[in-house]
C-alpha cells in the first residue's frame, strides 16, 4: 500500500453532524523507535506490547459549518478547555488533511481524558493520537460502506502515526510491529501491523508495572530526541542493531525463551538511553532511582531465578515486565523493594491488552 491508498474518493456523502468516542491504549516498545525521517517515517522498525490500563478516552462531537475554509475545534481535557494542547492538534490536522478531506467542513469539540494522572510522567501522545485518529476516521467510516474493517484499521494506524510515531502501534493487537523489516511483505513504515509471526502464549498475558520515578515534565521531548539521531555518530549501527534484535526476537516470540527475551529487551532500553547520552547535545533522562530499580531487578533475578526484567521509555520511569505465572512474587518484590524509589510511592499495574475500542455513547 502507498499513502495514496488512504485518500478517500471524492464522491462520498458525509454526515452533517454526529458524536463518536474511542478509548485507545498506550504501548511499550520492546525494540525501540528512536530516529525518524521526513513525514514520520521511522529510521528503524520497532515492536511493542499494547497496554490495557493506561489509555486515553476521547469523545468527538462534529457539526457542519460554512465556509469550509479552515480548521475549527475546541479542546477539552478532563472536561476543561486546554489551550496548550491545541497547537499539537492543529499540526496533526494539517498533516492528515489530505487523507481526511472533510476536516474543514466541521466544527469539532474534542473531549479527552487519560486513565493515568496527567502529572504521572507517562506520555499520552501514543494513546491520545490513536484515540483522536480513530474518532476522526469514524466519519469516513459512517459515509463509506464499501471499505472493509481491515482498511480502516490500517488507515487509523497510518493517521495516528502522523500525530505521533508510536501512536500507530496503539490501534490493534497485543504485539504490534511498525516499520519495514527484511523482506516481510506485511511490514511497512506507513502503519503498525499485528506481529506477523508466531507468538507463544506467555507473551499474550505479560504484565507491565510502571514505576513512576519522576512525575514531572521531561527535560527533552521525544521529538527533539529523534532529531538528534540525525548526524549521530552511532546512528547507523543502532538502526542495524534494531533489525538484528527484531530478527532475534522472531525465534524468542515463537518459543517463549524468556532468558533471551530479557537479554534483548533490557539491551534495547539501555541502547535507547545510550543514544541520548551520546548525541550532541547529550542528555540523561534516567534518574538515580531509575538505576536503583534496575540494580534491584538484576539482584532479585539473579538470586531467585524469576524472569522479571525492565524496559524504559524516553524518561526516568521504569516498566517492570514479568509473565502471568510469576505475578504474585513479582508484585511482592515490587512492593517490598522497588516502590521506595517511586515518587510518592506511585506505580501503575498494567498488562498486555488488545487495542482500541469504540465507546458506546448512549
Ligand atoms: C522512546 O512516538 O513519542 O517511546 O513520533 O515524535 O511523536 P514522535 O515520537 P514518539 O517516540 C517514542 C519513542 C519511544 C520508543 C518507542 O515507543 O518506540
Amino acid at each position: 500500500m502507498t499513502e495514496k491508498d488512504f485518500i478517500p474518493q471524492s464522491n462520498i456523502s458525509y454526515p452533517k453532524e454526529g458524536r463518536i468516542g474511542y478509548k485507545a491504549p498506550s504501548n511499550i516498545a520492546l525494540v525501540k523507535y528512536w530516529g525518524k525521517k521526513e513525514n514520520q517515517i521511522p529510521a528503524n522498525p520497532s515492536v511493542s506490547f499494547t497496554l490495557d490500563a493506561c489509555a486515553t478516552r476521547t469523545v468527538v462531537t462534529f457539526k457542519e459549518k460554512t465556509p469550509a475554509d479552515e480548521f475549527s475545534f475546541d479542546l477539552l481535557f478532563e472536561g476543561k478547555p486546554k489551550e496548550d494542547f491545541k497547537p499539537k492538534i492543529e499540526t496533526f490536522f494539517n498533516r492528515v488533511a489530505v487523507y481526511l478531506p472533510y476536516l474543514k467542513k466541521y466544527h469539532f469539540t474534542i473531549d479527552t481524558s487519560n486513565s493515568f494522572p496527567h502529572s504521572s510522567g507517562i506520555a499520552s501522545s501514543a494513546s491520545g493520537m490513536a484515540a483522536l485518529a480513530l474518532c476522526l476516521l469514524e466519519i469516513e467510516k459512517m459515509a463509506d460502506a464499501t471499505k472493509e474493517d481491515s482498511y480502516f484499521d490500517k488507515k487509523a494506524s497510518f493517521l495516528a502515526r502522523l500525530g505521533s510515531g508510536s501512536a500507530c502501534r496503539s490501534i490493534k493487537g497485543s504485539l504490534v510491529q511498525w516499520g519495514k523489516h527484511g523482506g516481510l511483505e506485511s511490514s511497512t513504515n506507513l502503519f503498525g501491523v499485528p506481529y506477523p509471526h508466531k507468538v507463544h502464549e506467555v507473551f499474550k498475558t505479560y504484565h507491565d508495572t510502571i514505576l513512576l520515578v519522576h512525575k514531572g515534565q521531561k527535560t527533552v521531548s521525544s521529538t527533539v530526541g529523534h532529531n538528534l539521531m540525525n548526524g549521530h555518530p552511532y546512528a547507523n549501527s543502532r538502526f542495524v542493531h534494531a533489525h538484528t534484535n527484531l530478527d532475534a526476537l522472531e525465534a524468542v516470540f515463537a518459543s517463549g525463551d524468556l532468558e533471551k527475551f530479557i537479554g534483548i529487551v533490557e539491551s534495547e532500553a539501555l541502547t535507547l538511553h545510550a543514544m541520548m547520552m551520546s548525541s550532541t547535545p547529550y542528555f540523561i533522562l534516567m534518574m538515580p532511582n531509575t538505576l536503583q530499580i534496575i540494580n534491584a531487578i538484576w539482584d532479585y533475578r539473579k538470586t531467585t531465578g524469576t524472569p522479571i526484567c525492565f524496559t524504559l521509555d524516553a524518561g526516568a520511569n521504569v516498566h517492570v515486565l514479568y509473565p502471568e505465572d510469576y505475578k504474585e512474587q513479582s508484585i511482592a518484590f515490587i512492593q517490598e523493594q522497588l516502590v521506595q524509589y517511586c515518587e510518592n510511592g506511585h506505580y501503575i499495574c498494567d498488562k498486555v491488552g488488545q487495542g482500541a475500542k469504540k465507546l458506546d455513547l448512549k
